[in-house]
C-alpha cells in the first residue's frame, strides 16, 4: 500500500536486518523514504541489506551497532544527519526476547533486556527528538511494544515489563513532544512469524494460529503496514496510542469450552 507523507522523509530504524524491522524498512523505501537501517549482526544483515540497496540505491544506508549502547546511539544519529541532513521518523524496533524462569533470572539477564528494549528506545528518542525540535517540522516516533506488554506470558516477565513500559513511554512523551508536532505511538504485535520465531518453533504458524481467532499468525508485513500508517499523514491526529496487531488474540479469554 502507498501512504501519504512518507516520500523524501528520513527514517532511522533499529534491529532492521530481518523480521519486523526489515519489513518496515522495505515498506518505507517503497513509499519513497530515505532509511538508515541499523542492526547488530554485521554478517547476517549484509546480505539482507544488499537486497534493499540494490532495489533502492541512494536511499538506504546501513549502520551496524548495538542499539542499546549509548555511544552507538549517538553515532547512529550523527551518521543519519551527515548522510541525509535531517531526521523525520524514528522506529526503535530492536528488542531482545529473553525467556527465563523468574526464580532463576539473573541481574545481568535483566540488565540485558532493559538495556536494549527500554534504555535503547528511550535515548534514541531523546537524541532524535532534540533534533526534530530544532528542525521545527514535526516528526513521528513509533515504538515497538508487544501484546506481552498487555497480558502475561510464561517465562517472559522482564521482557513483558519492558514492552508495557514502551506503551507508557508513548503516553508520557506526548507531553514533551506534542508541542513540537512530534507524535509518538506504539505498535504491539501479537505472535508474528519471523526468521527468529520460526527457529524457536518450527511449526510456529500452526501452533500459534490455533490460539488466534482468525487462525492466522501475524506477518512482518502486517506490522509494517500498521507502522507506515502511524507514520503517514492519515495518522496526524493519533498520539500516545498503542495499536495492537494480533488477529484478535488479546481481546478473547479462555472459556470452559476450551477445556473440553
Ligand atoms: N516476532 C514477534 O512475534 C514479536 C511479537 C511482539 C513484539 N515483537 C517485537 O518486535 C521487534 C522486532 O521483532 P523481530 O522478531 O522481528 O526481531 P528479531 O529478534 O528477529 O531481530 C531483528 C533484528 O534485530 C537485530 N538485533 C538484535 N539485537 C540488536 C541490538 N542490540 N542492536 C541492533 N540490532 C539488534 C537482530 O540482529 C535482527 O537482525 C522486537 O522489539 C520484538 O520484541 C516481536
Amino acid at each position: 500500500m502507498i501512504y501519504n507523507g512518507i516520500k523524501d522523509k528520513v527514517a532511522i530504524i533499529t534491529g532492521a536486518g530481518m523480521g519486523i524491522g526489515y519489513a518496515i524498512a522495505e515498506l518505507l523505501l517503497k513509499n519513497g523514504a530515505r532509511v538508515v537501517v541499523n542492526d547488530l549482526d554485521k554478517k547476517a544483515v549484509k546480505s539482507s541489506f544488499a537486497g534493499l540497496e540494490k532495489k533502492f540505491p541512494d536511499r538506504c544506508s546501513l549502520f551496524v551497532g548495538d542499539a542499546g549502547d549509548m555511544e552507538v546511539i549517538d553515532k547512529l544519529v550523527q551518521f543519519t544527519i551527515e548522510k541525509y541532513g535531517q531526521i523525520d521518523f524514528v522506529i526503535p524496533n530492536a528488542g531482545i526476547t529473553l525467556f527465563g524462569d523468574f526464580f532463576k533470572f539473573t541481574p545481568s539477564e535483566f540488565d540485558e533486556v532493559i538495556s536494549l528494549n527500554m534504555k535503547g528506545a528511550f535515548f534514541l528518542v531523546q537524541k532524535t527528538g532534540e533534533i526534530m525540535k530544532k528542525q521545527g517540522n514535526g516528526g513521528r516516533i513509533v515504538l515497538m511494544s508487544s501484546i506481552t506488554g498487555i497480558k502475561g506470558y510464561p517465562d517472559l516477565t522482564a521482557y513483558s515489563m519492558t514492552k508495557a513500559a514502551l506503551q507508557m513511554m508513548a503516553k508520557s512523551l506526548v507531553l514533551a513532544l506534542a508541542p513540537h508536532q512530534i507524535t509518538v505511538n506504539a505498535v504491539a504485535p501479537g505472535a508474528t512469524l519471523t526468521e527468529r520465531t520460526k527457529e524457536e518453533e518450527p511449526d510456529y504458524a500452526g501452533t500459534w494460529g490455533k490460539l488466534i481467532p482468525t487462525g492466522i499468525v501475524g506477518k512482518p508485513k502486517d506490522m509494517a503496514e500498521t507502522c507506515l500508517f502511524l507514520l503517514s499523514e492519515g495518522a496526524a491526529h493519533i498520539n500516545g496510542q498503542t495499536l495492537v496487531v494480533d488477529g484478535g488474540w488479546t481481546v478473547i479469554g479462555r472459556y470452559p469450552e476450551d477445556l473440553e
